[in-house]
Order: structure tokens, then sequence, then C-alpha cells
């Protein structure tokens, strides 16, 4: 990555004197938009976890096959919050593969993660990106940018993969999914994935000790608190499940992995 000037931790600058959730994701899953102190904290998660770089892989196959069936099911607009950093397989591509039409929305609040989407999107007609923080509903859905790619009197398809477990009981989680909820038409979905807390604990906690050390604290959930995020969102089959089990491409899924992939997955739908 190119030499960055910016140090201090001001809102919307580049920090580079601690890692970044969505750099240190983009580690794990082997790419190159992170830096010195990313590929440290990196590398210690993963002494600690070596499931990790296999769950964040399971997390964007998990997204892919939401995605797929989203566009199975009618949907053609989605609202990725959480984006982070792209990389192989992004929403809009797989849903342009199936349909060429589909329009998309990514948001983030991390800048380096808004600033390499904008690159990479940089005359992608139909699909936008914007910075921010997803509990301020309505500066996402209010945004004039984001009103222009999705049109809320259609089905939308609202994305958080791995973001939730970042959001604090006392910010209210269930509370703002039910804000985007208000927002959405009939028949809009909501896929989550989420940090479980409740398959490896012991492995879970320390990896919130590790985050929570850099000042980033990680929120795992247990089976029954990802469910009730859904709220109002009717839960679809296979229910909230370790996301391996959530309608495998193939019939052939691994009990050793499916024990040891601390990340829950599911999608509901507003009736
Ligand atoms: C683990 S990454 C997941 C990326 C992608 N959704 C996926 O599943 O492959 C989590 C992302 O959520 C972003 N994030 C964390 N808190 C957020 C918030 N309050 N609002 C918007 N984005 C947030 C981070 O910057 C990071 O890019």
């Amino acid at each position: 990555m190119t030499a960055v000037t910016v140090r201090s931790a001001a809102p919307g600058q580049i920090d580079l004197t601690r890692p970044s959730c969505a750099r240190l994701y983009d580690y794990y899953l082997g790419g190159s938009h992170n830096f010195a102190i990313d590929r440290e904290y990196g590398r210690r998660a993963i002494a600690q976890w070596p499931q990790l770089p296999a769950m964040v892989r399971a997390n964007r196959d998990f997204l892919r096959r939401a995605v797929r069936y989203a566009v199975r099911n009618g949907i053609r607009q989605f609202l990725d919050i959480g984006s982070g950093i792209p990389t192989a397989g992004n929403v809009h591509e797989v849903a342009r593969r199936a349909d060429p039409g589909a329009r998309v929305v990514y948001v983030d609040i991390d800048p380096v993660a808004v600033a390499h989407s904008r690159a990479m999107l940089a005359g992608c007609s139909g699909v936008t990106v914007l910075q921010a923080d997803l509990r301020d509903t309505q500066a996402v859905l209010r945004d004039s940018e984001v009103r222009r790619v999705i049109d809320f009197s259609r089905p939308v398809a609202l994305l958080t993969l791995g973001v939730l477990h970042q959001i604090p009981d006392a910010d209210d989680p269930r509370g703002v999914l039910g804000e985007y909820h208000d927002a959405l038409c009939s028949g809009s979905l909501l896929v989550i994935s989420h940090g479980a807390d409740d398959i490896e604990p012991d492995r879970a906690h320390a990896h919130q000790r590790l985050y929570a050390g850099f000042g980033t604290p990680l929120w795992f959930r247990g089976r029954s608190q990802v469910l009730d995020l859904f709220g109002d969102f009717e839960v679809l089959e296979p229910g909230v499940v370790p996301l391996p089990e959530w309608r495998p491409d193939s019939f052939e899924v691994d009990a050793h992995d499916l024990h040891r992939m601390s990340v829950y997955g599911g999608m509901g739908r507003k009736s």
C-alpha cells in the first residue's frame, strides 16, 4: 500500500497507530490493503485462533450464496452495510452475473474501505459507496445518492455481514435493524452473519480480548441473541446456523468445519 501521511485518529481519517477491523479482515483474506500494524495484530489473532482465515472465507462464501438466493427470488437491489474493503466476489459482481441491472449501495464507516470501494467502482453505474455509521440510519436512508440508486418502493436485500458484532447492546442493534425494517417494503430481505460466542467460547473470548486491547471491542453473541436481532423479519429456513450449514452449494458439509465455525448466518424476510 502507498505511504499515507495522516497519523491522527480524527474521525474519517486513517489511524496508523492501531489496527482497523476492515484492514484486519482484508489481511485474513490474504488481501494487500493493510498496514504493518494490521499485519502484526493479524498474525497474533491467527496464532490464537488458527481457524480465522477459514471463517472469513466461509463468510464471503455465505455472502455469495445469500446474494444469489436473493437474485433468484427477484431481488435486484442491495444495501450492503459494513461492506469492508473490496475483495473478489463483491456483491455487485455476484448479483450482476445473475442480472446485469442489479443495483448496489456499499456503506462502511472505515475510510480505507470507502476509498478502495470508490476507486474500484469509479465509472460503474448503478453502484455507489457511502461513508456512514450504520447506527445513523437516517444518514444512510435519506442520503440522496443512496436514494438515486435504490428505489425503496421495491424489495431490497439489506446485507449486514460481519458487522453487527461491532455494535454493543447499549446501541440497540435490534432497534437499529428495526428502523431499516420500517424503511423497506414487503418482500425485502435481511441477511446477517455474526461472530458466535457459544461455539468455541474460549477462543472467541480470547479474540475479543485481543481486539478490545487495541480499542475495537467486539460483541460476539449466542445463537438465540443473533436470532433476536431479526426482530420483525421472518427468519427463513434453515434459520440461524453456522455459516457452512446455510443453504450449502454442495451437500458435503464437513462436520469438522461446522463445529469450529464460530460465525452464525441467517436470512429474514419482511412480510
Ligand atoms: C469484518 S468486516 C466485514 C466486511 C464484509 N461485510 C464481509 O462480510 O465480507 C466489517 C466491516 O464493518 C465496518 N463497520 C464497523 N462498524 C461499522 C459501523 N458502525 N457502521 C458501518 N460500518 C461499520 C468495518 O469498517 C468493516 O469494514
